[in-house]
């Protein structure tokens, strides 16, 4: 997969957020990275399946959903019908992780593996022939603006190697942090797909900002 860019909505006008995701692909975005927070995985709260549903009408771009959700697998059908295009799950929310991989699969999607901080790139690397991208997180869910954690620079590489080693055809996405130098230092670790909230939604210049993560 060629290099994506990923704008996290988290950081958008929520008054407005119609007419923030219909400017996203003249701004160069190639996804529309939606994160949805139930207040039980991660100490915040943000929006659901409506919200999706709303802003497919705002977009043709994939919209990449990031559930940060307790037990998953009860929402994957009704995310995907909603128009998720993306949909990645926590391995530490709970529910089994292979199911909701599936789930997602049988959905017609694309699905996604996400790791917090903590969580060791053993853990998961079982999973990896389930899934199309590996997102590993660069701060700890819950909010946006937070520091790029530079240690995960580490798990990136790992991540990478041991894709390639293996031939898988999985990407890996960075969420947390992303700027034009963070992405810089992902994307030498092996990175492909970068989320950005803060960094985006707050440049003068838009258009630019997308331009500097790529
Ligand atoms: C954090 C979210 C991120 C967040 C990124 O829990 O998953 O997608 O919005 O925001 P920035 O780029 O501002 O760190
Ligand atoms: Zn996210």
């Amino acid at each position: 997969m060629s290099v994506k860019i990923s704008p996290s909505i988290l950081s958008a006008d929520f008054a407005n957020m119609g007419v923030a995701v219909s400017q996203l692909a003249d701004w160069g975005a190639d996804w529309v990275h939606c994160d949805v927070m139930d207040g039980v995985f991660c100490p915040n709260i943000t929006f659901g399946i409506p919200m999706i549903k709303a802003i497919r009408k705002y977009t043709d771009l994939p919209l990449d959903v990031h559930l940060m959700i307790q037990q998953p697998d009860k929402y994957i059908e009704r995310f995907a019908a909603a128009g998720a295009d993306i949909i990645t799950i926590h391995y530490e929310s709970d529910g089994d992780t292979l199911e909701s991989l599936k789930k997602i699969k049988s959905a017609g999607i694309k699905s996604g593996l996400s790791v917090k901080p903590g969580t060791s790139f053993e853990e998961v690397k079982k999973y990896l022939k389930y899934t199309d991208m590996l997102l590993i997180m660069t701060v700890e869910p819950g909010f946006g603006g937070q520091k790029f954690m530079v240690e995960m620079l580490e798990k990136i590489r790992c991540a990478k190697s041991y894709i390639e080693e293996n031939k898988l055809d999985i990407s890996i996405q960075v969420d947390g942090g992303i700027n034009s130098e963070t992405s810089a230092l992902s994307a030498e670790a092996g990175a492909e797909i970068f989320v950005a909230g803060n960094y985006l939604f707050k440049a003068e210049n838009m258009k630019s900002a997308v331009e500097s993560l790529r």
